[in-house]
């Protein structure tokens, strides 16, 4: 009995039970099916209770439809047939409009119906905006279970949000939504989550609209110690709570009248648990003259009002905790008994129990958050993470946006917003003028266009603001030239004006600059004026001196930097030289997640790479400096080196080495007109790009980890040697056992970790497992990621694949099964084994590379074998590796 109560409400879901629906006001209600198709009918009249569903795509940017398996789906109401499931990102949102401080219930219905065919049955953490709401855990509850909370909207968007706590992946099958009335289910604090709601009867019937005006789920309860009545009249049914009038028909009384009528119950996951409970009581038996009913109610063993309870005839009442209870341990009992004066046993018709929840973490300011909200749509911007409240939880907090929280009680406010090289186009958005804390905006590397808006110069707190590499034009307004302490950097937008940086000292023994320049026929003029006199008047401000309009202007470098420089022979080159040996840009051949890369020639006939980073993409001068001086150091001969750099006041650039043949990705796929490359090649390649690896992991001290190993990163040079590239933007990490807990997300979805999701922590492991998912992509030429596909990552693809244990169906076709089937196999067994989800288990970069030359040493002596058929034309196949790349520590 004690157990039974609170399963009740959990054995939901399999019933079916046809009403005769009438017409009824459902508004304000929002039903979704999630996973229903947009294009599949949608809305649809469900037909057993006739609520209107649809579908929920438009509340949710992200995650995939299933559909629970066949032998299910009869048993099931159609809305809980779809699911929704995320198997990308570690938390996904639904974004759903709601009346700001009106009460709603919420509900959330999780069936998992083996929808994958894994029967893996999920566990995962439900949260309302930034608070947790609660854990669905699904190995527990195998059929399924509802999660209801009545919740008063501190804003008018609501965000649902699933969110990854293991192995398993989140999934939802159907969100109702429903406003409440205003007055009822108040709390002195927090919200209520349902912990059941029964009503007495013995019938089977579960209650809900349009019987329940407000879709409140209504599960029958009977206990045997107890008899039924009931009524065929109407009864009044009208008060702030509105229970159905089903409801109050039917009630229970203690079959022997001396005895209580006692509900208990044990909380054991949670026995410091707060309640609130709502009675609902009618009196519903006819009573004669020389009959009274009147009873007291308690509440573990103690009376809990003064005056008893007299249920009205036909008519309701309901009584409420007007503050929380708690329970002995967990052991919660509530009991009716009646009086000496009455004559009848006590009745219940209806009850409702919630535990208190409590939301502490305030929600960012709702006009940041429609701010933010613009910008994305603005720029079109769709980013995996962009989702759920901005700023909170910390570890959700969006990429690219710094905010202020330090009191969970006040809403976080956006401090930085970071756009650099996201393709935005069009203007400057006019909705960042609502972020009136910024003080720090990067929008660098972009297209925007347009004029510098005015309201930069309002937003008092900004400190920081970069505009270089747009195509910006117009004047720079005077309310951000007079502003103080600003930091602006715009080079690279030749139609804007005035055209070179106003930048102000930030070291206390530099004076002011006053910086201007002017380019005239073929003279550069810099104008360097320092005025001590100016400064008493206007201590940190900037002036600028306009050029004529009318001239096209040039940026020229800036002399007296206030920085200390990096010393290094030969390999510090000034921003004129890096435009010169780039011939001004000219060639762009590629763009990273830190900024562009041009091809660039030196003395001649070198060929280089040159990145240019945007200022805020390092995480400073000094470590800018520190990565720079590990990077020079760093040489082998499958590593794409570094040659040089440029620091140059805000003009960061890195120049490397320049790899002609394309990336193995581009091999791999045949684009762009590059060949397939053989069996014997890729696993030569990937030799060679462990070995790069294993050099940064044992051959460097520090070690360094890469952090973004794909295989857009592998490049091949002439002899398609392949060299790893872009772990120059690798941070290296602290020695003496101590492990690097890094700050900025890295790598590349697919790529990452799975380990990193928990412990925000990347090590050579987390190398060893990106490396991983390189050989599968190798060996099958797969997408890692497909949508499209039903195990759309590409180790569970290979995982499913394997069962059938046949190779010819992971090999990439485009092989033309031209490969010895034993270096496959290792191939495969040591790709899967890399990509383990538990890091302990991956093998480390050394052995990875003994076993990738043993395949090709059975790859080759195939090859040597049957060569005589053979032509042999590429210089690809036979491999040699340098003895003098074993990697010896420094
Ligand atoms: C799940 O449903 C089956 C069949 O309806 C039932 O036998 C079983 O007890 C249910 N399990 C739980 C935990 O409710
Ligand atoms: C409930 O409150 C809202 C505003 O808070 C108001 O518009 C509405 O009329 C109220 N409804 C009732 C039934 O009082
Ligand atoms: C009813 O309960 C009272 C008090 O507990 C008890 O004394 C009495 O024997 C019970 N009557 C029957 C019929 O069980
Ligand atoms: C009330 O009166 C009816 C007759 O009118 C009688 O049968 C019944 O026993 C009485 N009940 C009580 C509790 O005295
Ligand atoms: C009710 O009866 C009990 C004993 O049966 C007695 O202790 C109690 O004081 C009575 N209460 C009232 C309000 O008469
Ligand atoms: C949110 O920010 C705006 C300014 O953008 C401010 O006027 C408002 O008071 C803030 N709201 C809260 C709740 O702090
Ligand atoms: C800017 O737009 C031009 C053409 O509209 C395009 O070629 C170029 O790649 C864009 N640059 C960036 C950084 O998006
Ligand atoms: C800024 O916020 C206010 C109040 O929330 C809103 O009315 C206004 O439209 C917003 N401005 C922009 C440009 O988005
Ligand atoms: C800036 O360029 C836009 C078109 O990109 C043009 O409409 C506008 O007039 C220009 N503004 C100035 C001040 O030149």
């Amino acid at each position: 009995m004690e157990r039974s109560l609170a399963l009740l409400l959990r054995l939901i879901g399999t019933l079916a039970i046809i009403h005769i629906v009438q017409a009824q006001s459902q508004q304000g209600f929002i039903s979704l099916d999630c996973g229903l198709p947009a294009n599949e009918q949608s809305p649809y009249k469900e037909t057993d209770f006739g609520l209107q569903f649809s579908s929920d795509a438009i509340y949710i940017q992200s995650g995939k439809t299933g559909r629970v398996q066949p032998n299910l789906e009869g048993r099931l109401l159609k809305p809980y047939t779809t699911v929704r499931y995320f198997p990308e990102g570690t938390r996904n949102c639904y974004n759903i409009p709601v009346e700001k401080g009106r009460n709603h219930l919420i509900r959330g219905w999780f069936i998992y119906g083996n929808y994958d065919g894994f029967d893996l049955k999920p566990k995962f953490d439900l949260y309302l905006g930034p608070n947790l709401w609660a854990t669905v855990d699904l190995q527990a509850e195998v059929n399924g279970t509802a999660e209801e909370i009545l919740h008063i909207p501190t804003s008018n968007s609501l965000q649902i949000c699933l969110v990854k706590t293991g192995e398993t992946i989140p999934m939802i099958s159907a969100l109702e939504i429903r406003p409440m009335g205003n007055d009822s289910y108040l709390t002195k604090s927090g919200s209520l989550h349902l912990f059941f709601r029964v009503y007495l009867t013995k019938s089977e019937k579960y209650l809900r609209y349009p019987k329940d005006v407000y879709d409140r789920q209504w599960i029958a309860y009977f206990q045997k110690e107890w008899t039924q009545i009931s009524t065929t009249s109407d009864v009044h049914n009208i008060n702030d709570y509105d229970p159905p009038k089903d409801a109050l028909a039917t009630a229970a009384i203690p079959t022997n009248a001396s005895e209580p009528l006692t509900i208990k119950w044990t909380n054991s996951d949670n026995p410091n648990a707060q309640y609130y409970l709502y009675r609902h009581f009618s009196e519903i038996q006819d009573l004669q003259t020389n009959e009274t009913r009147e009873f007291n109610m308690l509440w573990n063993g103690e009376v809990m009002s003064t005056d008893p309870v007299i249920p009205k005839k036909l008519d309701i009442s309901t009584i409420y905790s007007q503050s929380p209870r708690i329970c002995d341990e967990g052991k919660c009992i509530f009991q009716l008994i009646r009086t000496n004066k009455s004559t009848l046993p006590p009745i219940l018709n209806a009850f409702e129990a919630f535990t208190v929840i409590q939301f502490p973490q305030s929600e960012t300011n709702e006009t940041e958050v429609i701010a933010i909200r613009n910008i994305e749509a603005n720029y079109g911007l769709s980013r995996i993470n962009w989702q759920g409240d901005p700023c909170v939880p910390q570890q959700f907090r969006w990429d690219a946006l710094n905010c202020s929280n330090t009191d969970p009680s006040t809403p976080p406010r956006i401090t930085s917003l970071n756009l650099s090289s996201s393709g935005l186009t069009g203007n400057i958005a006019a909705a960042i003028q609502n972020l009136t804390q910024l003080e720090k905006l990067d929008l660098s590397n972009n297209n925007l266009t347009g004029e510098v808006p005015e309201f930069l110069g309002n937003i008092k707190s900004l400190l920081f603001i970069n505009l270089s590499g747009n195509d910006l034009n117009g004047t720079i307004p005077q309310s951000l030239q007079r502003k103080g302490g600003l930091k602006l950097f715009r080079q690279g937008n030749p139609r804007l004006f005035p055209s070179e940086s106003p930048t102000i000292s930030t070291g206390k023994s530099f004076p002011v600059v006053i910086v201007a320049s002017v380019a005239s026929a073929a003279i550069l003029i810099v104008v360097l004026v320092l005025v001590l006199v100016l400064r008493k008047k206007k201590p940190s401000t900037v002036q600028v001196v306009h050029p004529p309009p009318s001239r096209p202007t040039m940026n020229v470098p800036y002399a007296n930097s206030p920085e200390p420089s990096i010393e290094m022979k030969k390999r510090r080159f000034t921003y004129a030289e890096v435009m010169k040996m780039t011939n001004n840009f000219e060639r762009v051949v590629g763009e990273g997640g830190f900024g562009v890369v041009c091809h660039g020639t030196v003395n001649g006939s070198e060929q280089v790479a040159v990145k240019l980073l945007s200022q805020s993409s390092t995480q400073g001068y000094k470590e800018f400096k520190a990565e720079v001086d590990l990077l020079l150091r760093v040489h082998h001969t499958n590593l794409v080196s570094l040659v040089g750099y440029c620091d140059e006041g805000d003009h960061l650039a890195l120049i490397y080495e320049f790899v002609p043949n394309g990336d193995l990705r581009q091999h791999l796929s045949g684009k762009g007109g590059k060949p397939i490359v053989n069996w014997a090649t890729r696993l030569r390649i990937s030799a060679e790009a462990a070995l790069g690896l294993e050099y940064l992991h044992i051959g460097c001290t520090p070690p360094i980890v890469h952090r973004d190993v794909k295989t857009t990163n592998i490049l091949l040079d002439e002899q398609f040697k392949a060299k790893l590239a872009d772990f120059g933007l690798s941070r290296s990490f602290p020695v003496g056992g101590e492990t690097h807990v890094s700050t900025v997300v890295a790598g590349t979805p697919g790529y990452l970790d799975p380990e990193y999701y928990q412990t925000s922590r990347l090590g050579e492991k987390s190398d060893v497992y990106s490396f991983g998912i390189v050989l599968l992509e190798m060996i099958t030429n797969q997408p890692v990621i497909d949508r499209n596909r039903r195990k759309s990552h590409i180790t569970q693809w290979v995982g499913s694949e394997l069962n059938g244990g046949d190779i010819t169906k992971i090999m990439d076709p485009k092989l033309n099964g031209d490969y010895d089937s034993r270096s496959a196999w290792r191939a495969l067994e040591l790709a899967m084994s890399c990509a383990d989800p538990t890091s302990a288990r991956r093998p480390t970069m050394s052995h990875v590379v003994i076993e990738l030359k043993e395949c090709l040493v059975s790859e080759n002596s195939r090859r040597n074998m049957s060569r005589g058929m053979d032509s042999l034309s590429s210089p690809e196949v036979s491999m040699v590796f340098d003895s003098g790349m074993i990697p010896r520590a420094r």
